[in-house]
């Protein structure tokens, strides 16, 4: 993969240093905490490709450069005003689950459940046209098709129950012993299957802020070690929010008439998901939680970024089709496919 296109002033200078690090650049001022960083596209292409370094990396950047102190600065500074958002994004519903309930399970839980919004995976079983599911795997593909590996940042970093059920849940994702079962690889099939391009990173350029914000979110927790008990609440949500809406993802390519690629993959997290959510709520939560209550905060902070974040994503896509525009940078919907 080549580096994406530069979106502002901020991924210019970061792409630009990428390629030839420049040892006495001035650091990045910090922003303003009225910034709103979440939706600043300029802000999370660079992030994005700052934490790219650090899983395949680009053909036009020296590998070693993921260890340059002045990108690694430049890293910092946008990670503070992300996290600032973050934790200011999910602040009350941190706040309320820790009140409401003891137990670190059913406080996860609340988090989620306080985000209950069936509308995109409806829209997309009943009603989506071919362009707009189309568009909808194009923005899943920067996840889906490096899934789980942010989580995976996570294991030597725990012990006991959590890691045991970390890497059982993460088997499964990695296809079980079988290449050909990756989740990744089983959603690259599914690209395939509906006319779209398989590779990695095919799509970066085309996302919105807001799509690379809820990838930039599972970098950020589970590349820092402090955050360990985010990136596991970040799983426990993303895994308790999947298995009924890939019912409906199912239906709806089913209903367009795509390649049944398509639906192997939404079929296979049904019922995976189901058991996931119970390993990662139930054991690698709970117990993490009960070895370190320090991270409790923690564990409600990533599950509740993980759903209000994907919540913002999908209101900003259907916003887009329901007024009959791409939810894509500069791509008229034709030319998706
Ligand atoms: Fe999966
Ligand atoms: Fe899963």
């Amino acid at each position: 993969m080549q580096l994406p296109r530069p979106r502002g002033p901020v991924s210019e200078r970061v792409f630009a240093e990428m390629v030839t690090p420049d040892p006495k650049a001035v650091a990045l001022e910090p922003f303003a905490r009225t910034h709103d960083v979440l939706a600043d596209d300029d802000l999370q292409i660079a992030l994005w490709a700052l934490y790219e370094l650090s899983f395949r990396g680009f053909e036009d950047v020296d590998a070693d450069h993921e260890w340059s102190p002045g990108l690694l600065a430049t890293r910092r500074v946008l990670e503070e005003a992300f996290e600032a958002a973050l934790r200011d994004l999910t602040e009350d519903a941190v706040e309320r689950a820790s009140q409401e309930h003891g137990r670190t399970a059913e406080q996860v839980l609340a988090v989620i459940e306080d985000v209950d919004d069936p509308r995109l995976a409806r829209y997309l079983q009943r009603e989506a046209t071919e362009e707009q599911y189309r568009e909808f795997l194009v923005h899943r593909s920067i996840y889906h098709l490096k899934e789980s590996d942010p989580h995976a940042w996570a294991i030597p970093r725990l012990d006991g129950g959590p890691k045991v059920a970390l890497a059982e849940l993460q088997y499964d994702e990695f296809g079980g012993g079988r290449p050909d079962r990756l989740h990744s690889t089983l959603f690259a099939r599914a690209l395939e299957g509906a006319g779209l391009d398989p590779s990695y990173g095919a799509y970066v350029d085309v996302v919105p802020a807001l799509t690379l914000a809820t990838n930039n979110a599972m970098s950020f927790f589970g590349l820092h070690r402090r955050l360990r008990g985010a990136i596991m609440g970040h799983l426990a949500a993303f895994e308790s929010t999947s298995s009924l809406p890939c019912r409906r993802y199912s239906g709806g390519a089913a209903r367009l008439g795509f390649d049944s690629r398509v639906n192997e993959y939404f079929d296979e997290h049904v019922e995976a998901d189901a058991v996931h959510e119970q390993l990662a709520v139930r054991t690698i939560c709970q117990q993490l939680v009960d070895q370190d209550p320090t991270l409790q905060r923690d564990v409600l902070l990533g599950a509740s970024t993980c759903v209000r974040l994907d919540a913002l994503a999908s209101a900003q896509m259907l916003g887009a089709w329901h007024q009959g525009l791409s939810s894509l940078l500069g791509t008229p919907q034709e030319e998706v496919a």
